[in-house]
């Protein structure tokens, strides 16, 4: 019964699935780019590089949760609206980049100061790079990567696999920031079937997701109900345009051409 599925993904590959990957038609991203943001709604202004930020060094360290609950981050490329002063006033990124904190024992690297004139700018550019010549962290991502279990595309890394193996350990509070966090434990493994006969089942995993993710960063935003048989309805168009499932596969989290990895339990013969 696997027809469907064929017709779908042949037929969506045909008119360019680039727009899998990010949401838009566009060429897929290398593996190093995938999930970078830039950041730009003051810096230009300020006649300053915009910035750029990157998942892969962050979601490494800590999780999705920490930055995106506790510290506030939207969900979505420049809607936090982030400014120099919020910086250097410890928030947003200023929470873990004031060249006080440290990760693994080294120092983080503070951001925007307010003594601009005084300030040591190659710590800014590390930060205000896009479009100047810093060298990108081909070299650095290509070591990282190494290590890991590879997957063909996002990020070219098994993120999962990785964690579970204890290649990352993921960071789930802040000092004097964020509270840490209680830890609920989420509802089994569950099936969704599609309302489309023959396309295989879809497997949620809650423990999967909980590492990351916690569980306010989809409930009540992004799935609304925690009521068993109270699920929302939704399809896969609506998943593609970044809602649901979409609000992070295909941009940060693995991308929609990966369509066995949601779609993975084999359809039952009959
Ligand atoms: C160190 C903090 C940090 C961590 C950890 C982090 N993010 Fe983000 N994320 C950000 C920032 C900053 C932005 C950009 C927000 C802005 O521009 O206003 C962002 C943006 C996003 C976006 C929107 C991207 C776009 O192109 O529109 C998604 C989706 C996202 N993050 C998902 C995740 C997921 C999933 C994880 C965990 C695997 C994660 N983030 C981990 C800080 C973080
Ligand atoms: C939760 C803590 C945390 C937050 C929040 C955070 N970072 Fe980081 N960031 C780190 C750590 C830790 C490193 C690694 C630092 C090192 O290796 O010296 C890092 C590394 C970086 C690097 C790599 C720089 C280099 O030269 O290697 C950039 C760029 C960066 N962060 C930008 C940002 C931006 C922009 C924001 C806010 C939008 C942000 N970070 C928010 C913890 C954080
Ligand atoms: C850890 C990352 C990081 C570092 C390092 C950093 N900045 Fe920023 N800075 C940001 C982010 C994020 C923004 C928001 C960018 C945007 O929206 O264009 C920003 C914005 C700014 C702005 C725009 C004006 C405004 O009101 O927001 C100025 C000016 C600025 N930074 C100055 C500096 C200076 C000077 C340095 C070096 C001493 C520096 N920054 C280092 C992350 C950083
Ligand atoms: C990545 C997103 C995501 C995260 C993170 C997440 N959930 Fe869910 N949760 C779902 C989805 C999807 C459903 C199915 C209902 C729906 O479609 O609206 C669901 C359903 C539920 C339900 C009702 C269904 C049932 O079987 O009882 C509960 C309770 C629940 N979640 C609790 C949690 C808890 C506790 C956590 C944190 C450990 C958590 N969730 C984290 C996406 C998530
Ligand atoms: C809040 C962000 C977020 C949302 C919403 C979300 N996921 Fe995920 N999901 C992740 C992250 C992060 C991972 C870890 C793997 C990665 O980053 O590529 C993951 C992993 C998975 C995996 C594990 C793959 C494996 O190799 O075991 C599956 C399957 C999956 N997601 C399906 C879904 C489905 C189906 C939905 C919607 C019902 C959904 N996800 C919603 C963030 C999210
Ligand atoms: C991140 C997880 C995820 C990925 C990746 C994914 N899907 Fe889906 N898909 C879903 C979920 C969840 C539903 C169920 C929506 C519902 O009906 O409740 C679904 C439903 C569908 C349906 C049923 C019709 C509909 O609109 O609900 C089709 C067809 C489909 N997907 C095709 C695909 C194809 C083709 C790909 C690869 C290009 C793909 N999916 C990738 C999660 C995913």
């Amino acid at each position: 019964m696997k027809k469907w599925f064929v017709f779908f993904l042949a037929a969506l590959l045909a008119c360019g699935l680039s727009l899998a990957q990010g949401g838009v038609k566009k060429a897929r991203p290398l593996p190093r780019n995938y999930g970078k943001v830039i950041i730009q709604n003051f810096s230009e202004q300020a006649r300053m590089a915009s910035v750029v930020f990157d998942h892969w060094q962050h979601r490494a360290k800590y999780t999705c949760r920490l930055c995106h609950v506790d510290l506030g981050f939207a969900m979505s490329a420049n809607a936090t609206g982030i400014r120099a002063a919020d910086n250097s006033n410890g928030d947003y990124c200023g929470a873990c980049h004031n060249g006080k904190n440290s990760y693994d024992s080294r120092r983080i690297f503070s951001a925007c100061t307010k003594q601009v004139a005084t300030a040591d700018t190659t710590t800014c550019t590390r930060c205000h790079s896009q479009g100047t010549n810093a060298p990108p962290a081909t070299q650095e991502f290509a070591d990282f990567a190494a290590k890991f279990p590879k997957k063909r595309f996002g990020n070219g890394i098994d993120w999962i696999e990785g964690e579970a193996m204890g290649l990352v350990k993921l960071v789930d509070s802040l000092e004097g920031v964020a509270s840490k966090s209680k830890l609920f434990k989420g509802p089994a493994d569950t099936t969704i079937t599609p309302q489309v006969m023959g396309m295989p089942d879809i497997v949620f995993s809650h423990d999967k997701h909980g590492v990351w993710n916690g569980c306010e960063l989809c409930h009540p935003e992004v799935f609304p109900s925690v009521q068993k048989d109270k699920s929302a309805v939704y399809s896969m168009n609506e998943i593609f345009e970044g809602k649901y499932c979409g609000a992070c596969h295909g941009k940060v989290a693995f991308p929609m051409i990966e369509c066995q990895r949601c779609h993975a339990k084999p359809v039952a013969q009959q």
